[in-house]
């Protein structure tokens, strides 16, 4: 069974759900999928890998960077896949090119192409249930409630999806005529 990793770095846990998202989404596609931290993972014995971040002043989290270096030997020679999450409101919905350059980390974009990325995708993001100083404080309190999540489950387990096709695994079939 193809053996998926899953990584994700996420500092106020809304990136870790997309990842749990993701993995799930896989798994019901027959594939045998891990889902952790950037931080205790490699990409030792698998047979492919996602790696996601929250995106923060432009750039990914350090778990998520350290991983796509230290791992970039073995990344180069399976097909892998990266996430990037972060933006909410107006700014997820109808990105300027201003915001593009907040949402996408260019660097590790092109690290990763230079690996042989299979793919790069920018998912909306959540903002911290329990914000920590006056930034995250002013970032929640000036945004609409309604905005504070725009994570849309539909997109990521479709984008999911579309890897399980890639890597050619079948929808596991539930139900009798399976056991
Ligand atoms: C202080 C702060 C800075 C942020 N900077 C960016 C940014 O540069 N680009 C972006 O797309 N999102 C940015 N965001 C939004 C976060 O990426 C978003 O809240 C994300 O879902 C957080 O993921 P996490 O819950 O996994 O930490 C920022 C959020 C905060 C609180």
């Amino acid at each position: 069974m193809t053996k998926v990793l899953v990584a994700y770095a996420s500092k106020n846990g809304s990136t870790e759900e997309i990842a749990e998202a993701i993995a799930d989404e896989l798994t019901s596609h027959g594939l045998d999928v891990t889902c952790r931290s950037a931080r205790d993972s490699d990409a030792k014995d698998v047979d492919a890998v996602i790696l996601g971040s929250a995106v923060y002043a432009g750039r990914w989290l350090r778990p998520a960077r350290r991983f796509l270096k230290a791992e970039s030997d073995r990344l180069r020679h399976l097909p892998f896949w990266i996430f990037s999450s972060g933006p909410f409101g107006d700014q997820a919905a109808h990105p300027s090119e201003e915001d593009l350059r907040w949402q996408e980390p260019h660097k590790i974009i092109s690290r990763a192409q230079e690996l042989g990325v299979r793919g790069h995708v920018v998912f909306g993001g959540r903002l911290p249930l329990e914000p920590h100083g006056f930034v995250e404080a002013a970032m929640v309190r000036n945004t609409p409630g309604e905005n504070h999540d725009a994570r849309d489950w539909a997109q990521i387990r479709a984008w999911a999806t579309t890897v399980a096709e890639e890597l050619g695994a079948r929808e596991q079939v539930e139900g009798p005529e399976s056991s």
